[in-house]
């Protein structure tokens, strides 16, 4: 069995398929693998990498020749025209948004997992790409965040005077937002967040954040599965009345929320942001769902 990585060509994607290790291990379990010359220059894995785990560096034409193709991103027009039939695909695509890819796959019978679709169970941990992303995402977030605000995250108390700590807001408390919270927090940051699962305030306090009370009796926008579901206008209203408070007051605003198979929620209308600090900053995670901002 042939397994073929190609390069990703979304503009500023760093990350590779498959990487060196992953090709050691596997070749000994007899796979053999085509790659896409140039495909780890970004994630720091050269070409050499890749020969010395035991893979084949080729052109991109070649790597259609594999019975299984790998990619990080939705394969783009022309990748979808060079699939073979009968070949495998294995990529994150969003099954619900890219679906003239899955009608395209579906006439041309290739075969596609998409890892998007994994479920979250323990036997499957090892390959949620969900979880694994995520976490990376709002932990960078709080780093990108921080050089942004231009200030300090921690309290300063120096002979030179004292500097209260930066605040961070983080709504959406999911994998992304726990994470988000645990790094502003060891960057010496006040954190607050806010969720609309209540199960949530627990491990937002258990990381040493504050937990922001909306206002819930019937359950609302908690869905099933650990997910939330969109919420009612009433509640919409009564969270903008609060996130208005603490958002005026924050420095950095990491936003995670995410409903499956919806577009982002809108929870920050342009009138929020105009209360917002000068200098303050918001970190959309959710911008490739259409963003939790307005702007
Ligand atoms: P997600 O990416 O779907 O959503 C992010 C967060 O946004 C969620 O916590 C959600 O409740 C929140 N949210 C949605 N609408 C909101 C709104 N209007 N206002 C404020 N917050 C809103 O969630 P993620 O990170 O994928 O986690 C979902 C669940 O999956 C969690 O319960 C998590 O513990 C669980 N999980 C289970 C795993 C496993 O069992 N292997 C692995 C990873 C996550």
């Amino acid at each position: 069995m042939n397994i073929g990585v190609l390069k990703e060509t979304k503009s500023l994607e760093k990350r590779v398929a498959i990487i060196p290790s992953t090709v050691s291990d596997l070749t000994k379990k007899g796979y053999s693998f085509c790659v896409e010359k140039d495909a780890g220059n970004l994630s720091h894995y050269s070409n050499q990498s890749f020969i010395d785990a035991g893979a084949k560096l080729v052109e991109k034409n070649d790597v259609f020749n594999c019975d299984i193709i790998v990619k990080v991103n939705t394969p783009t027009e022309d990748e979808m025209r060079s699939l073979n039939s009968n070949s495998l695909l294995i990529s994150l695509f969003q099954t619900i948004k890219d679906i003239d890819l899955v009608k395209t796959l579906k006439e041309k019978q290739v075969s596609a997992f998409s890892l998007n679709l994994l479920p979250r169970t323990t036997l499957a941990q090892k390959m949620d790409v969900l979880s694994s992303q995520a976490s990376i995402a709002g932990y960078k977030a709080v780093l990108i965040g921080a050089n942004h605000i231009g200030k300090y995250m921690p309290l300063l108390m120096t002979p030179a005077g004292t500097i209260s700590p930066a605040r961070t807001l983080v709504i959406g408390a999911g994998v992304a937002g726990l994470q988000a919270i645990a790094t502003s927090k060891r960057l010496g940051s006040k954190v607050e967040a806010f969720d609309v699962r209540p199960e949530v305030k627990e491990q937002v306090e258990s990381l040493g954040a504050k937990f922001v009370e909306v206002e819930n009796d019937g359950g609302d926008g908690v869905g099933s599965g650990g997910y939330a579901k969109e919420t009612s206008e009433e509640y919409k209203k009564r969270q903008q009345e609060v996130m208005k408070e603490r958002i005026a007051k924050s420095d950095l605003v990491i936003t995670t929320a995410l409903v499956p198979n919806r577009p982002a929620p809108t929870l920050i209308p342009t009138s929020m942001v105009d209360l917002m600090q000068p200098g303050s900053v918001i970190m959309d995670l959710a911008a490739e769902n259409g963003g939790n901002c307005e702007l």
